[in-house]
């Protein structure tokens, strides 16, 4: 293992399914002993990113090589590197959740007792030694999805990559799952995290690669990120969403960027903050539209991403760009 490597250093992935680009020659870095997030929606490409450094599957072009071993050429090596916790759970729901961990050493060819013992630190580490004993079927999702995690660092892997730890489960389990990987990360672990959401992304990485349509379209900090829309974001809250419409054509005029309409609530960005909120009052008057509440606040990655990509995080891709002609 060469420590002056990357933990992970991908460039130029590109990899289809049919007529699908998935991945359109994506380039990423992410330093030992950091977290990074890759941010982005439903179809992005980020299970299959993950499949590629996992070897569960191969590029069409480009490289992906963990701390310097390459996935494709030394997939063998690679394995042993890296831990992969995916979006759909590989857990065996009649087994308890100690023996679903001694089952994944085996597998992982650990022998019985070194496997016995990962076991146990792990049912510990992850906070659910207590039920350790009873199948998984009678766990919560936050339980199911912290074995899964466990399940991952089972042999030890030197990079870490979460798909979506958090997709499905309710605001507690999500909870949960956070506090898990946050004390992973105060232990050092390199972590490469799958998300969709924005403030997951805010909330545990060092870095940001906020992926769209199989490319990497912007990396960063948070803070870095937020730059990028400008200055704040002016918030109107409608008494009537259906007036959404004439309220957007009412501000536009006012807009930095890209305007956004979720239900009620109308986003505006805006380059210079003195006097927006009166400024919005008035104009939304004239046009006969009832705000319940307008005022400025920093913008949210939801906002950068809009900014960057020009359409919602939440919006389905367009089909029609996607695919090759
Ligand atoms: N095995 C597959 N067969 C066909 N299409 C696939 C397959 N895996 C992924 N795709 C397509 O590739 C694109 C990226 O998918 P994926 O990597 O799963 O995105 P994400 O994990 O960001 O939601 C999507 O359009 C998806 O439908
Ligand atoms: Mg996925």
């Amino acid at each position: 293992m060469d420590v002056s490597e990357p933990a992970i250093r991908v460039e130029g992935l590109v990899r289809s399914f049919g007529r699908t680009q998935a991945l359109r020659g994506l380039d990423l870095e992410v330093p030992p002993g950091t977290v990074t997030a890759l941010l982005g929606p439903n179809g992005a490409g980020k299970t299959t990113l993950v499949r590629i450094l996992a070897t569960l599957i191969r590029p069409d072009r480009g490289t992906a090589r963990i701390l310097g071993r390459d996935v494709v050429r030394e997939a063998f090596a690679v394995r042993s590197l890296i831990g992969l916790t995916g979006q759909y759970a590989a857990l065996d729901e009649l087994l308890t959740g100690r023996e679903n961990l001694r089952l994944i050493g085996r597998l992982a060819h650990l022998g019985e007792r070194r496997a016995r013992a990962r076991a146990e630190d792990l049912l510990h580490l992850v906070g659910i030694a207590e039920a350790a004993g009873r199948p998984v079927t009678t766990y919560s999702g936050g339980m199911r999805r912290r074995l899964d995690i466990a399940a991952g660092l089972m042999g030890s892997p030197a990079v870490l990559v979460l798909d979506e730890p958090t997709t499905g489960l309710d605001p507690r389990g999500r909870i949960e799952v956070w506090e898990l990987i946050e004390s992973l990360v105060r232990q050092g672990t390199t972590l490469l995290l799958t998300t969709q959401h924005l403030e997951e992304a805010d909330r545990l990485a060092d870095a940001i690669a906020v992926i769209d349509r199989g490319r990497i379209v912007a990396s960063g900090t948070d803070e870095e990120l937020k730059r990028r829309v400008g200055g704040e974001v002016l918030e109107v809250r409608l008494a009537d969403a259906g007036q959404a419409s004439r309220a957007r054509a009412a501000l536009e005029p006012m807009a930095a960027g890209p305007v956004r309409v979720e239900g009620a609530l109308v986003s505006v960005p805006v380059r210079h903050p003195s006097g927006a909120v009166v400024h919005a009052v008035r104009r939304l008057d004239a046009a006969a539209v009832e705000a319940e509440d307008v005022a400025l606040r920093r913008p949210t990655l939801d906002d950068v991403f809009l900014v960057l990509t020009g359409h919602a995080a939440g919006a389905d891709p367009e089909p029609d760009v996607w695919r090759v002609a």
